[in-house]
């Protein structure tokens, strides 16, 4: 993931994205469900085209929840659908650009509605753009992409580019939570996370080889432990 801005000739904007749109193709279930589905869940009006000044937008007209917590990447949805039938008095965004991800979210919601998630199918800095300062209390980023080599460390969500305005985004004192089975990445979070504004709340080890009390494994998770990676489980207060 990486944050440039361009510029087409026309003047228009639009951002580099490294991770992926679409996979293989999608099974006509899958398909028919993000067809009739996806709409009754859409965030709408945050898109660069769609929303073209950027407006804010007012969580209090589209969540009758009083808190929203966003889940950054959620890929088959599983963690985001475990936190909303947990939690039905929060407000929940998924986002997630990966489409074949979206579809896998939408055929589990078609069996099994949740009303307290609204989703977004694009880069979560779109919605960074339109969120009021403060209108966050807790943020999942749960297995994001490694890029592990060391030129392509820019592109991961662990850098400025996406932690100032997530953390401008967050309630203070709201909680961040990163998981990851990738070493280095735990050391350039370590690293960076705070330099936004954020604190490690880790008083000992235990804290972060303890899964969250909460907490159900991603499919990344699954196969991080499959391969005998370790999961880390790291958290930071706003
Ligand atoms: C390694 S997968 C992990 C998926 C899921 N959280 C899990 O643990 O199984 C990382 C996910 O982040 C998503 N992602 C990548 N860049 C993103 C961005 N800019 N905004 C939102 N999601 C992004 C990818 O599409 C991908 O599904």
């Amino acid at each position: 993931m990486c944050s440039e801005i361009n510029r087409h000739k026309n003047g228009t904007e639009w951002r580099n994205f490294y991770g992926r749109f679409k996979g293989k193709s999608l099974s006509p279930a899958q398909s028919e469900a993000l067809l009739t589905q996806y709409e009754k869940y859409s965030l709408e009006n945050i898109s660069w085209d769609e929303n073209p000044q950027r407006k804010k937008i007012k969580l209090s007209e589209i969540f009758r929840e009083k808190s929203v917590w966003l889940e950054i990447g959620f890929g088959g949805g599983e963690h985001l659908i475990h936190q909303a039938k947990l939690n039905p008095d929060i407000g929940f965004i998924g986002c997630e650009p990966y489409q074949n991800g979206v579809a896998k979210l939408m055929g589990k919601l078609s069996a099994n509605p949740c009303q307290n998630i609204k989703l977004y199918d694009g880069d979560v800095r779109n919605i960074f753009d339109v969120l009021a300062k403060n209108s966050i209390s807790k943020v999942f980023l749960l297995y994001p992409d490694p890029w592990p080599k060391k030129r392509h460390h820019r592109r991961r969500f662990v850098t400025q580019e996406f932690l100032a305005p997530l953390y401008e985004t967050m309630k203070p004192g709201s909680i961040l939570r990163i998981a990851t089975d990738i070493e280095d990445y735990v050391r350039q979070a370590l690293q960076e996370v705070p330099r936004a504004g954020f604190q490690w709340l880790a008083k000992d080890a235990s804290d972060w080889r303890t899964p969250w009390q909460d907490w159900v494994s991603t499919r990344y998770e699954i196969k991080a432990l499959k391969e005998e990676r370790t999961p880390h489980y790291l958290t930071f207060i706003a």
